[in-house]
This record gives structure tokens, C-alpha cells and sequence, in this order.
């Protein structure tokens, strides 16, 4: 690990083209539970499977049912960037960073600092009216109770992507290009697992692909630095 560690310091120290690549394992040193660690939301009960409350017929079907579970489990109040958040944002204030791309919704990088961030999967600070797409703070929603409602009738919802639905179109070509453009790519956090956003690792062209994540992931062959630790602990050395 210490001589992992050694060549990703000397790879970031000498790149002002890097870009990060991540999911839920960045905030779990932040107290948010990621999906699929034993810990994780996946393996916590709950009358309906996560994957099925979180898809776009579910919340058609049942919106009280979801709301509830977004409330109890999705929305995390008070949770502070941690040292990965960090180190990011300071990269890009140096120059060093072009972009973090995401897959989390908590906004903890945009309060670490950093400025470019493509949450391929949106946000739960942004909230607005399916049917007449007026904008809504978040506080309707996490402080209400029920189905939040908008005066036209329809239902305020966050701005996140539910299984079934697709990704910007923007969002997805800014991440491509970014990833495309990288020297150094780092990945972390993420058990690279839910498509399309898994596959972003493919447009990766250079020669030093970091994968820094707690468990194993399908894509560990393809990084030429894999460090199986704490993104936090780690980037905290560099
Ligand atoms: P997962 O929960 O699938 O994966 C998180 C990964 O982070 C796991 O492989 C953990 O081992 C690792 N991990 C946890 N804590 C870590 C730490 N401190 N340092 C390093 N690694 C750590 O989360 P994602 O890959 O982000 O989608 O999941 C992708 C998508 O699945 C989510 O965006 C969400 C979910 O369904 C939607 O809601 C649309
Ligand atoms: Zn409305």
C-alpha cells in the first residue's frame, strides 16, 4: 500500500489533467451509508427492495411508499465533506483537477468547494414539480410529510435519476470528454456496478488508471494503480 500510495503521489504531483471518478464509497467517511457494502442500504430491510422503490414505476405506483424511504434513507442532514471531498477540491483550485464526475446526490463535493462536478445522477438539493417543472427548495420535500404537492396538483419530486430513467444527455458527453481528455483517471468508491455510468471507465485512453475502493470491483484488471483502502485515509496522505 505505502509504495501505492508513493507512485499515485508522484502521478498527481506531476498532472494538471486529472480527473476523479466516483459513487457512494466518497461519502461513506462522510456517515452516508453506501448501496452495496454490507452496511450499505441494500442490505437494510425495508418492505420493498431499494432498487425497486428507486425506479421510476414505483414511485408512479406508490409515491407515499417512496417518499417515506427517501426521507428515512436517502436524505442525510447535517453530514460535512471528509478528507477525499477535500483533497479535490483543493486539486482543482490548484489547477491540478479538470472535473469530479459523480454518482452520489449529496452535493458534499459542491460543499468541499469544487466548482466542476457532473452528477450524472442529479441531486437531492434540487427539487421541482414533475408536471409543471416549477422549482421547489428541498425543505418542501425532507419537511413535509406524505406526498409533497405542488398548487398545480402535480408532484414535487428530487432531482435524481430513478432506475428506468436516463441520464443528461449533457452531463453524460461533459463526463465523456473529460474521461477521454484525462492523464490521470481516478476512480474510487464505486462498485462499479450500474450502467451507464459504470461503463464511463472505458473511454479512459491513458496509461495511469487509479482505482482506489474498499472491496474488489469488476474493473480492478483494467487500472494500472489498485489501492483497496479508504479513499479518505488515502487521499489524506497526498
Ligand atoms: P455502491 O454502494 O454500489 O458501491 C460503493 C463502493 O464503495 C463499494 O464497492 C464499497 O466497497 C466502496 N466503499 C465504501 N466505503 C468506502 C471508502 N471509505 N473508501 C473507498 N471505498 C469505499 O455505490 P455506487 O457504486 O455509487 O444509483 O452505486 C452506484 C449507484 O447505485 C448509485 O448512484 C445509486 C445506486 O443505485 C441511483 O440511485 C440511480
Ligand atoms: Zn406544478
Amino acid at each position: 500500500m505505502e509504495e501505492a500510495i508513493a507512485r499515485l503521489r508522484q502521478w498527481t504531483a506531476e498532472s494538471d489533467n486529472i480527473v476523479f471518478f466516483g459513487g457512494a464509497g466518497v461519502s461513506t467517511e462522510s456517515g452516508i451509508p453506501d448501496f452495496r457494502s454490507v452496511d450499505g442500504l441494500y442490505h437494510q430491510t425495508y418492505r420493498f427492495p431499494p432498487e425497486t422503490i428507486l425506479s421510476h414505476s414505483f414511485f408512479k405506483h406508490d409515491p407515499a411508499e417512496f417518499f417515506a424511504f427517501y426521507r428515512d434513507k436517502l436524505i442525510v442532514q447535517d453530514a460535512k465533506p471528509n478528507a477525499a471531498h477535500l483533497k479535490l477540491a483543493q486539486w482543482e483550485q490548484e489547477g491540478k483537477l479538470k472535473a469530479v464526475v459523480t454518482q452520489n446526490i449529496d452535493g458534499l463535493h459542491q460543499m468541499a468547494g469544487s466548482k466542476t462536478v457532473l452528477e450524472l445522477h442529479g441531486s437531492v438539493h434540487r427539487c421541482y414539480c414533475e408536471k409543471c417543472r416549477k422549482p421547489y427548495p428541498e425543505a418542501f420535500i425532507n419537511e413535509g410529510t406524505g406526498v409533497p404537492r405542488c398548487a398545480c396538483g402535480g408532484i414535487v419530486r428530487p432531482d435524481v435519476v430513478l432506475y428506468e430513467e436516463g441520464l443528461d444527455d449533457k452531463i453524460m458527453s461533459d463526463s465523456i470528454r473529460y474521461i477521454q481528455n484525462a492523464e490521470v483517471l481516478i476512480i474510487g468508491g464505486t462498485s462499479l456496478n450500474v450502467y451507464p455510468a459504470a461503463g464511463l471507465i472505458n473511454y479512459y485512453h491513458g496509461d495511469k488508471l487509479v482505482l482506489i475502493n474498499l472491496s474488489e470491483t469488476p474493473a480492478d484488471h483494467l487500472a494500472n494503480l489498485v489501492i483497496h483502502g479508504k479513499i479518505g485515509e488515502v487521499l489524506s496522505q497526498l
